[in-house]
């Protein structure tokens, strides 16, 4: 029997989704991508050799699988065709198993001039997004303006669509923002640079999934960025512009949520956040660089610092209750080795009330305080770790402590970068 599994981030992205996916890929078919863009950025650690993938499914290392981009992600054709070559230059061959969607809206250079001038005009204020032109390509799609996938394959349509797009970009672009405006020869001859790549890959992806559900296959559904950071429910404004949560899933792939047998939550076993917003247990002192240090905490996209601070339980029972998590894969548990206390965030407090979930207005959660449990810490190497015995009774503490707060059975704790540098409580397939 073929199973169909979600793997999510449940915080603010970056929990370590990449290193999850690929490692469960021995044992499935194909990965698809749903929704995000090349904002995201997932590392796979194979040995020596480093891999970040930004709009590829993080299962195409493996020469077996498929991997499949739905029309609910936003695509850079630039960056598809950078992250093939890049891919091709380390012998991964693409053909025949990356498929792309014939209903994705197409992320255009006028995308990325809008996000930058936006966020510069916002100074302080602004989201610290990734500058990737995110925002503004799924703004086009609601608005009912966007350039499709399927636009490509005809470039006379292709071109009169972007003319009528870069008519009304340029005049917010020089009259609103005053910035210069963005050339349809740019537009034109870098889609046409990417076309050759990309037209063999276009293609149905719900009748493909339906074809795959029909052979019994495996499939994981491959979430980019965090629960927290979902336009619908997470620290809105401070989010990106897609549904990162589970619902994203049959929208942006057109699999029948009837269907999803698992959603297992990628969960760091601290906090990090990349940009602005609120972020409530966010740590300033010297517990806050060692996370940075020892979790080596940049953005695997845009090199940036990430913010950490400790677990937030608050935040996480809002992101079990909109994901229903089946299970969790805790990561990065070694970057806490050294600690020699731990925090946990079991709610907030707020002037005289006590949340339990975190508030929905930002401003009200920007001025909450985080109400801690003191764990202490076990002061011994976990890294590489594989079984469950071996690790310090204080970590089978923290961990467990975390499993009875979520109420959601753990299911994987990564010890590692690496793919075998992994503790499995119980096989996903
Ligand atoms: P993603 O966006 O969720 O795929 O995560 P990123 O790749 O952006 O960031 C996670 C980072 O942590 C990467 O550099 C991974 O190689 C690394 N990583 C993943 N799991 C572990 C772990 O258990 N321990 C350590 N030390 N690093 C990890
Ligand atoms: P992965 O998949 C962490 C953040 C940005 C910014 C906000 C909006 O690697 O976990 P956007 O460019 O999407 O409009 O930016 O969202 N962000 C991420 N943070 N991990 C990510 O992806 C992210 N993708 C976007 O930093 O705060
Ligand atoms: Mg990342």
């Amino acid at each position: 029997m073929g199973k169909s599994i979600v793997l999510l981030g449940s915080q603010w992205g970056d929990e370590g989704k990449g290193k999850i996916v690929d490692l469960l890929t021995t044992k499935a078919t194909c990965v698809v991508r749903y929704q995000g863009g090349h904002n995201a950025g997932h590392t796979l650690v194979i040995g020596t050799q480093k891999t970040v993938l930004h709009l590829i499914p993080s299962g195409i290392l493996h020469a077996h699988v498929h991997c499949l981009i739905g029309q609910g992600v936003v695509v850079s054709p630039t960056a598809l065709l950078a992250e093939i070559q890049m891919l091709q230059g380390q012998g991964v061959e693409i053909k025949d198993r990356l498929w792309l969607s014939s209903a994705a809206t197409l992320v255009l250079p006028y995308h990325v001039a809008m996000d930058k001038a936006r966020e510069q005009a916002k100074g302080t204020q602004a989201i610290g997004t990734t500058h990737r032109g995110i925002g503004p390509a799924y703004e086009d799609k609601v608005a009912r303006r966007a350039v499709r996938v399927c636009d490509l394959l005809d470039l006379a349509l292709f071109q009169e669509k972007v003319i009528e797009n870069l008519d009304y970009y340029n005049f917010i672009l020089q009259n609103y923002y005053q910035q210069p405006p963005v050339l349809l020869e740019e537009v034109l001859t870098q889609a046409q640079n990417a076309l050759e790549t990309i037209k063999p890959l276009i293609a149905d992806i719900p009748a493909q999934l339906l074809a795959y559900r029909r052979a019994l296959a495996n499939i994981i559904f491959e979430g980019a960025q965090g629960a927290m950071l979902d336009i619908d429910h997470g620290t809105y404004p401070f989010v990106t512009s897609s549904n990162t949560t589970v619902g994203g899933v049959p929208t942006g792939s057109g699999f029948a949520p009837t269907a999803l047998d698992e959603v297992i939550g990628v969960t760091k076993a601290y906090c990090t956040r990349v940009g602005s917003g609120p972020f409530p247990t966010e740590l300033t002192d010297n517990a806050g660089q060692v996370l940075a240090e020892r979790g080596r905490e940049f953005g695997a996209t845009t090199g940036r610092s990430r913010r950490c601070g400790w677990f937030d339980g608050c935040a996480m029972r809002r992101s079990v209750q909109i994901n229903g998590f089946t299970g969790l894969a805790i990561t990065k548990l070694d970057v806490l080795d050294t600690l020699a206390e731990i925090k946990i965030c079991v709610g907030y407090r707020y002037q005289q009330q006590h949340f339990e979930l975190p508030p929905i207005e930002s401003e009200v959660l920007q001025a909450c305080q985080p109400i801690y449990e003191t764990l202490p810490g076990w002061q011994t190497s976990t890294l590489g770790i594989t079984d469950w015995g071996n690790l310090p009774k204080l970590a089978q503490q923290y961990l467990r402590r975390l499993e009875t707060l979520i109420e959601v059975p753990l299911a994987m704790i990564s010890t590692g970068p690496e793919r075998n540098q992994t503790i499995i409580m119980r096989e996903i397939f």
